[in-house]
C-alpha cells in the first residue's frame, strides 16, 4: 500500500472494488504532471485519436476526431436515479436506483478489458476552497484523462486536499468498448448505440457508459458540477448553476461581479471574455460555464468557477467575435471535431472571413468550400487552460470566490423578449429565471431552432425536480438580507426585426448593458415598469457611437402585450408540467403577468 499516492482507505477500497468489476489490463493513478500529460498525448497520437498540430502554428496542441455517433451530450440517455420519480421531476429521465445500479454493474463488468484504467482525482474549484469539492473519476479513455487535466485541478494536489479522511464524489466512466486479446483498437472507442449517463443523487455517484465526448465523459463538468452539485447545494443552502462569472470595472475603477445563465451554445464563453466597446470599461473572466455560489459570513453571495479550463464551442469563434478566446487557443489545447488545414492547423466555420480552399473535415474526409456539409461539426469544441486567457481575472483561482452583485438570465429569442428587463424583486427574478426559453442549439442532439423553455439554463443539468429547484431559489431569497442579494435581469441579444436580422450588435457592445446593470445595482438609472418587469427608459442605455436608429432601440425594448398573451399560454403549459409541486409564489407571478397584459 505504501506505493499508493493516497492513504485514504475508503478511496483505495473503492478503487479496488471497481477494478475487480471493470477488469482493466493496467491501472494508472494520474498525478497531473506535465510529463504525464505529454505521455497521454503521445499515446493518443500513437493510437490515431490525436493528430499533433503544427508545433510552430499551434504549440503543444492536438486535434481529436470523434466517432460520428459520439458528438454531443445525449440528454435522452441521461438519467437521474433518485429514490422516487417525484424527486427527479418531470424534466428528467428517472430510473429506479436499485435497478439502474444492477444494469450499470452488468454493463461495466469487464468493460475495461484490454484497456488502462486511469484514476483521476480532481478538485472542482480552487484547491482547498470552502466552496470546492473533490471528485475521483475512473476512466478507460486517455483522451478523458488528458482533458481532465485541462478542465479541472487534477492529480496529486487533489489527493493531498482529500487527505486520509476526506470525501469525494465517485465517478466511473467507461467508453464501453472492451478489447479482446489481440483485438485492434479504433481511434475513438465508444459504444454507439448503448450510452448511459447516470446519476445517483442519494449516494452522489456518477456512472457513464458508452460515450467519450464532452459532458458525457468529462464527469467533473455537467454530471458533477451541475447535476450532483445541484442536489448537494439544495441540501446545504448554496447554488450550483450553469452560469459564467465576470468581473466588470467601470471608468471610475469600481468593480462588480456578474453571473449569467444562458443555455448551451448561446454565447456564455463570448460574454465571459467580452472586450467592452465603451471606453474605460474592463471585463475580466472568472468562468465561462459553471458557478458555485455560497453565502459568506458577511451575507454576500460568493461565486467560484469550479472548472480550470474552457470547453467551448469552436464554430463561430473568431478574432471578431471573441479575440480573447482566439488568444487562449494559441497553445496547449485539444480541439475535437474541428477541420484540419493542409499545413497542420485547425479551422472551423466563421473562424476567418475567407474559407480555406482545402481542408480535412471533422470526419477525416477531404473538404472544399463547395461541400454541402460543414467542415467542423457544429458542436466541435476546444479544451483550453483558463489561466492562459488574456482576460482571466487575478481572482479566478481565489478560494474565497467573488461577491456577486447581479445575475443575468438569457436565451436566444427572435421575438417578444426585450434586450434587457430588470426583475422587480428576488421572487420576480426567480419567476423570470423559471420562464427563460431558447431556440435549440447543436450542444445536444435534437431539433435545431425549436424554442424550448430552459429554466435558469438548467433544464438538462438540474439533478432533481425543477419545481423544488425553483423553491430552493425562493428559499435562498427568503433566508437572506435582501439588500445583499444580487439584482436579477433578463437579457436577450438575439431579437430580430421583421426581415429576420439581428437588431442588437451584441459581443463587445453588450458592455452597454453591463453599464446599465452597474447603474441599477448602484440604485441609479431609470426604469419603465412593464408587465414583465422594469425596462430601461428611452435613452437610459448608452448607445453613443452605435449608429442605432431610435426606432430600433424602441423595438429592442418593446413589450407587446398581444404577443405576450401567447407567451403566457406557453408559460402556463410549461408550468403545468410541474403540477402541484410548482411553488405558489411562481403561480402568483404568472397570474400577475396575465392580469398586467390583459
Ligand atoms: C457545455 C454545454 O458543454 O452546456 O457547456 O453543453
Ligand atoms: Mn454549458
Amino acid at each position: 500500500m505504501s506505493s499508493m499516492p493516497t492513504n485514504n482507505k475508503p478511496l483505495l477500497n473503492w478503487v479496488n472494488d471497481w477494478q475487480t468489476i471493470l477488469q482493466p489490463k493496467d491501472v494508472h493513478w494520474c498525478d497531473g504532471s506535465k510529463e504525464e500529460y505529454d505521455q497521454l498525448a503521445q499515446k493518443l497520437v500513437d493510437s490515431g485519436t490525436f493528430t499533433k498540430l503544427d508545433e510552430a502554428k499551434r504549440p503543444n496542441s492536438y486535434l481529436a476526431q470523434s466517432d460520428p455517433a459520439d458528438v454531443a451530450r445525449v440528454e435522452e440517455r441521461t438519467f437521474i436515479c433518485s429514490a422516487t420519480p417525484e424527486e427527479a421531476g418531470p424534466t428528467n429521465n428517472w430510473r429506479d436506483p436499485q435497478e439502474m445500479q444492477a444494469t450499470m454493474k452488468d454493463m461495466l463488468t469487464g468493460s475495461m478489458a484490454g484497456r488502462t484504467m486511469y484514476i483521476v482525482p480532481f478538485s472542482m474549484g480552487p484547491l482547498g476552497s470552502d466552496i470546492a469539492h473533490i471528485g475521483v473519476q475512473l476512466t478507460d479513455s486517455a483522451y478523458v484523462a488528458a482533458s481532465m487535466r485541462t478542465m479541472t485541478r487534477m492529480g496529486q494536489p487533489a489527493l493531498d486536499v482529500l487527505g486520509e479522511t476526506g470525501e469525494w464524489v465517485p465517478c466511473v466512466h467507461s467508453v464501453g468498448a472492451p478489447l479482446a486479446e489481440g483485438q485492434q483498437d479504433v481511434p475513438w472507442p465508444c459504444n454507439s448505440d448503448n450510452k448511459y449517463i447516470v446519476h445517483f443523487p442519494e449516494t452522489k455517484e456518477i456512472m457513464s457508459y458508452g460515450s467519450g465526448y464532452g459532458g458525457n465523459a468529462l464527469l467533473g463538468k455537467k454530471c458533477f458540477a451541475l447535476r450532483i452539485a445541484s442536489t448537494m447545494a439544495k441540501k446545504d443552502g448554496w447554488l450550483a448553476e450553469h452560469m459564467l462569472i465576470i468581473g466588470v470595472t467601470n471608468p471610475d475603477g469600481e468593480k462588480k461581479y456578474v453571473a449569467a445563465a444562458f443555455p448551451s451554445a448561446c454565447g456564455k464563453t463570448n460574454m465571459a471574455m467580452l472586450i467592452p466597446s465603451l471606453p474605460g470599461w474592463k471585463v475580466e473572466t472568472i468562468g465561462d460555464d459553471i458557478a458555485w455560489m455560497k453565502f459568506g459570513d458577511d451575507g454576500q453571495l460568493y461565486a467560484i468557477n469550479p472548472e480550470a479550463g474552457f470547453f467551448g464551442v469552436a464554430p463561430g469563434t473568431s478574432q471578431k467575435t471573441n479575440p480573447n478566446a482566439m488568444a487562449t487557443l494559441e497553445e496547449n489545447c485539444v480541439f475535437t471535431n474541428v477541420a484540419l488545414t493542409p499545413d497542420g492547423d485547425v479551422w472551423w466555420e466563421d473562424m476567418t472571413d475567407e474559407t480555406p480552399a482545402q481542408l480535412t473535415d471533422w470526419r477525416g474526409n477531404p473538404w472544399t468550400p463547395e461541400a454541402d456539409t460543414p467542415a467542423a461539426h457544429p458542436n466541435a469544441r476546444f479544451a483550453a487552460p483558463a489561466a492562459q486567457c488574456p482576460s482571466i481575472s487575478s481572482e479566478w483561482d481565489d478560494p474565497k470566490g467573488v461577491p456577486i452583485s447581479a445575475i443575468l438570465f438569457g436565451g436566444r429569442r427572435a421575438s417578444n423578449v426585450p434586450l434587457i428587463t430588470e426583475a422587480k424583486n428576488w421572487q420576480h427574478g426567480v419567476f423570470l429565471g423559471s420562464i427563460i426559453s431558447s431556440e435549440k442549439t447543436a450542444a445536444a442532439t435534437g431539433n435545431l431552432g425549436q424554442v424550448r423553455f430552459d429554466p435558469f439554463a438548467m433544464l438538462p443539468f438540474c439533478g432533481y425536480n425543477m419545481a423544488d429547484y425553483f423553491q430552493h431559489w425562493l428559499n435562498i431569497g427568503e433566508a437572506s438580507d435582501a439588500s445583499k442579494l444580487p439584482k436579477m435581469f433578463w437579457v436577450n441579444w438575439f431579437r430580430r426585426d421583421e426581415n429576420g436580422s439581428f437588431m442588437w450588435p451584441g459581443f463587445g457592445e453588450n458592455a452597454r448593458i453591463l453599464d446599465w446593470v452597474f447603474d441599477r445595482v448602484d440604485g441609479k438609472g431609470n426604469v419603465e415598469e412593464t408587465a414583465i418587469g422594469n425596462i430601461p427608459t428611452a435613452g437610459d442605455i448608452n448607445v453613443d457611437g452605435l449608429g442605432l436608429e431610435p426606432a430600433v432601440m424602441e423595438n429592442l425594448l418593446a413589450v407587446d402585450n398581444a404577443s405576450w398573451k401567447q407567451e403566457v399560454d406557453l408559460i402556463t403549459e410549461h408550468y403545468a408540467r410541474f403540477g402541484d409541486a410548482l411553488p405558489v409564489e411562481l403561480a402568483d407571478e404568472l397570474k400577475k403577468l396575465e392580469q398586467a397584459i390583459s
